[in-house]
């Protein structure tokens, strides 16, 4: 529990530096607003997203995330269920940060957004609602499975941006040469270059050597339906 108050703390930490140096900005220059979740969505994303094909054990190849303390934090996986009946996903987002396993316990509300979009609540910072639009995604020509998902987290404050996060998930810890910058380039595609390039830039995890909590049994029966 201490190791896990001190994270917290660090995280605030972050956040509050990185918003505070944010609110300079804002002040000096006119600040992009986030963009409309449709203008960064493939069309196969805008057309065809199917949330339960969203459920799944997915490991963070890459990311670009202030709140999350690169050189302390590795070994990010999230594993993500849908609730139908109050049409949330949970995700169950897990990262070894000294020596000790967290758990972020992250839900997403579907209800009365677009296809593919939805808002982000996190017990660690109950104050913020974190937009998440799923931006494109990868699928299984074989079994029209989801391999790969790119996620793009825009939080404005007075009307400027504040913080964004990019995910680029995989179903796979480990993928063959050029297939993560591949998923790069179509997140440029999709206009996300300015905030790829900007801040901590994208950060490459290495998930060589991790160890994951395991998987509830029940969570890993639902997950081969789709
Ligand atoms: C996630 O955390 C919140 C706040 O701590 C809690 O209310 C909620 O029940 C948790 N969700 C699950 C599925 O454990
Ligand atoms: C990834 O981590 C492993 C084990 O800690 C290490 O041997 C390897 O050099 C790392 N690779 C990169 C690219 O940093
Ligand atoms: C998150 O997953 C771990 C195991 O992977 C499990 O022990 C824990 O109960 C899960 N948390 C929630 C809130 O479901």
């Amino acid at each position: 529990m201490g190791a896990c108050k001190n994270i917290l703390v660090a995280v605030f930490g972050i956040v509050l530096a990185y918003f505070g140096s944010n609110i300079a900005y804002w002040f000096l220059v006119d600040g992009p607003r986030c963009p409309l979740p449709a203008d960064i969505q493939t069309d196969y994303v805008r057309k065809h997203f199917d949330v339960r094909k969203l459920q799944g054990v997915w490991y963070e190849l890459a990311y670009h995330d202030i709140t999350q303390p690169i050189s302390v934090c590795g070994c990010e996986r999230s594993v993500k269920h849908y609730r139908p009946e109050s049409n949330h996903i949970f995700d169950n987002f897990t990262l070894w940060c000294s020596e000790t396993q967290q758990y972020a316990n992250l839900t997403f509300n579907l209800n009365g957004h677009p296809k593919g979009h939805m808002h982000g609540h996190w017990p660690w910072l109950p104050m913020i609602v974190w937009p998440n639009t799923i931006v494109a995604l990868g699928v299984d020509k074989v079994t029209d499975k989801y391999n790969w998902v790119i996620e793009f987290q825009c939080v404005e404050y007075f009307n400027r941006v504040a913080f964004t996060g990019i995910n680029f998930y995989h179903k796979q810890r480990f993928v063959k040469d050029g297939e993560l910058e591949g998923m790069m380039e179509i997140a440029r595609q999709q206009g996300l270059g300015h905030w790829m390039d900007s801040g901590l830039k994208v950060h490459v995890v290495n998930h060589t050597g991790c160890t994951y909590p395991p998987v509830e049994q029940n969570l890993l029966e639902l997950f081969e339906q789709y």
